[in-house]
């Protein structure tokens, strides 16, 4: 049987980017032949809607499946006020460097990191020409975090309901170095040697 990668993206903090790395991370994942399926754990989540639309190349559900799904790859996207820590090994964290915002991603990823967590964190969206935030998102940078900077291409393609990598997109500003970006975190994600592919199977995510 082949092994199925599962993992969460997390904050409880609402409006980080949980929804926009779900979807985008899995589009990612078909451009190069790997089967995902996103969970959305809230069934009027932003998630659920892009899906109901009909732009997506890739299946997205509210509940937890009754058997084994057909994917290579299931990203958990979880919904704003959920404290409680993923069960899935790895966890994707996206944050907004504002300074609130920073307060609660220190918060939940401590809780993540006592229980042996594996953390990818992704800064999204910073307003660089804020010194606070350029330097929460430097500190971060330096610590591991993935970078991915504010840009239009996001609220055009939620706006759209599409990815990014979506054809209809091809021409925006930035684009390519938007879907590198993208990329490089699902290959850090594949690169994970997994501990626990089937955690997320048995419990809520
Ligand atoms: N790098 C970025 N540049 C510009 N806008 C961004 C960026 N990243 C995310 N956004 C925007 O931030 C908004 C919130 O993102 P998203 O819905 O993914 O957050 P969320 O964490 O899932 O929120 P919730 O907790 O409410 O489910 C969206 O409009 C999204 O397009
Ligand atoms: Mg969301």
């Amino acid at each position: 049987m082949k092994k199925i990668k599962i993992i969460s993206i997390w904050n409880p903090k609402g409006g980080q980017g949980k929804s926009m790395l779900a979807i985008n991370l899995a589009a990612a994942a078909c451009e190069i032949g790997i089967k995902p399926l996103v969970i959305c754990q809230d069934q009027q989540g932003t998630s659920m809607l892009y899906y109901q639309t009909g732009n997506l190349p890739f299946e997205v559900i509210g509940d937890i499946p009754e058997s084994r799904p057909n994917a290579d790859l299931i990203i958990f996207d979880h919904q704003a006020s959920d404290w409680e820590v993923p069960d899935t090994h790895l966890l994707i964290m996206p944050l907004k460097p504002a300074r609130d915002q920073y307060a609660t991603y220190i918060d939940a990823f401590k809780r993540a990191d006592k229980k042996g967590r594996e953390i990818i964190t992704v800064v999204t969206d910073g307003q660089t020409h804020r010194a606070s935030e350029k330097s929460t998102t430097e500190f971060l940078r330096e610590e591991g975090a993935y970078i991915i900077p504010s840009s239009g291409v996001f609220s055009r393609a939620a706006e759209e309901y599409r990815t990014i990598y979506d054809t209809k997109l091809n021409k925006a500003y930035k684009i390519r170095e938007r879907r590198q970006e993208i990329s490089r975190i699902l290959g850090a994600i594949l690169m994970q040697q997994s501990e626990d592919t089937t955690a997320g199977e048995k419990t809520n995510g």
